[in-house]
Formats: C-alpha cells, structure tokens, sequence
C-alpha cells in the first residue's frame, strides 16, 4: 500500500468491519477477536471507532483477547496495555466490558494466569481473526528471537531490541522499561482461524524481509505464519524496502 500507516488502517479497519458483519455474532455465539497494542495499530483502532460511530459495526457481541502485557507494571500505568486498550480503543465502542480480556501482568500466579487466557480461549471456540503487529527484530505478540514455535501463552524475556524500541513509551529511559511480559505463543497465534499482520515503516523492512524470504524460524517468529493457512501481511511501501 503506497500510502502509509492511513491507507493500511483504513484497508484492515474495511477488513475487519466487513468480517464482524458477515460472521454477524449474537451474545451465544460471539466473534472473537485477537488485538495488539503498539504504534502500527493506533490509527486502525481510530479508523474502527469512527466506523462504530457511523453505525457501520458494532462491538456488543464481540469477544477479544489482547496479545500481551507487561509483567509489574500498574494496571492504571498509562503505557500498561491495559491503559492502552481502553484509551485507544475501548472507551469509544460499545463493546461489553465483560468481554475484553487482557493478561494480569499482576496475577499472584502468572504461570496460572497464562494457563486460564489459553483455557478461556478454548472455551469460546478460539480466535476468529487475531490482528497482530511486529516489532523491528521480527516478534509477533512478544514471542522474541528464539520462542519455540509451539509456545503458548507464557511469561517471556523482552529481547534488549524491544526494551530499546518501547524505551520512547518510557520517557526514553530503559530502566523503567519492564524487562518481562505476559504473551500469547506462537502456537497460540497459529491457532487461530485468521492472522492478519499490520507492519509500517522503514525500522520493519527488514523483519518483513526475514519473515517472507527467508524460512521459517524460531529467530523470526513471525516467519511462523508462512505455514498458516489464513494469513495476511498488510504492509506500507516503507516497510517492504528490503524484499
Ligand atoms: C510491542 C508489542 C508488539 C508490537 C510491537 C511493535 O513489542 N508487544 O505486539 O507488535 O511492539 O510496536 P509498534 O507498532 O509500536 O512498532
């Protein structure tokens, strides 16, 4: 897509739109809706509160898991996730409160928590569409350089590239960056029926490089997606300079 970040919004908020209003849930048998955090989805999540606004979609019968968070870090912290989803997003739609769910990055036992995210999943049948991002060292969710290709939600490591990339949430400063978070795996992504990966710039190019020219690779995990049978990479021109 020539241009940028706003064409790729409006074409994956399209998207999107189209899918829930096709799938046309009902409180028994809701969509479920996999969401990312981060800069590359902000204006898709602009483009969809408008669209609710015009009666285009709505949001009630809709379940959603976010990807990740950060471990230690206060729920009300304006750049925990959970501070993220509701200023960006879910303070402007009807979506039941009920149904968004997001990681604790404070559970007394995060291992369970990890555990009960996979397991409700389960229960609602899976992820119908997971949107995802990705960060510059090729990370989808924070499954970092190195996750097994068949993890499932679990704590995980930041990779130095990503404390350094979320660094200007944190006024800059790496010390206050958390050195943990909370993901879905991989294999969790895998399973759902729909991926769609949004990537925009040049800091991409070369993670999209990897992930589509190259094999796949634990290294890369969003070269994982070469074996979904349903997935998508929508990508500005930027992001595409090194392919
Ligand atoms: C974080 C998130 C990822 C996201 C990535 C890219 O690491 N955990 O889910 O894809 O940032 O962020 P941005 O879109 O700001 O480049």
């Amino acid at each position: 897509i020539r241009n940028r970040s706003e064409e790729v919004a409006k074409y994956i908020c399209e998207y999107i739109t189209k899918r829930i209003n096709i799938f046309a849930p009902t409180a028994e048998r809701p969509f479920v809706l996999g969401l990312p955090t981060g800069s590359s989805p902000l204006p898709i999540y602009h483009a969809l509160i408008t669209a609710y606004e015009q009666g285009r979609v709505s949001f009630r019968n809709v379940v959603t898991f976010n990807m990740d968070e950060y471990v230690g870090l206060e729920r009300n912290h304006a750049e925990s996730y959970h501070s993220f989803m509701y200023t960006n997003f879910f303070r402007h739609i009807d979506i039941n409160t009920k149904n968004i769910n997001i990681l604790d990055g404070n559970a007394a036992n995060l291992a369970e928590e990890c555990l009960a995210y996979e397991a409700k999943i389960k229960a609602l049948g899976g992820i119908e569409l997971f949107l995802g991002g990705v960060g510059s060292d090729g990370h989808i969710a924070f499954n970092e350089p190195g996750s097994s290709l068949a993890s499932r939600t679990r704590v995980k490591s930041l990779a130095y590239e990503t404390i350094v990339a979320n660094a200007r949430f944190f006024n800059g400063d790496l010390n206050l960056v958390p050195r943990m978070a909370l993901t879905v795996g991989v294999q969790t992504i895998m399973e759902a029926r729909e991926v769609i990966i949004i990537a925009t710039g040049t800091a991409k190019s070369l993670a999209i490089q990897q992930a589509v020219e190259s094999g796949v690779s634990h290294m890369c995990t969003l070269s994982c997606l070469q074996l979904h049978p349903c997935s998508t990479l929508v990508v500005d021109e930027d992001a595409t300079l090194e392919l």
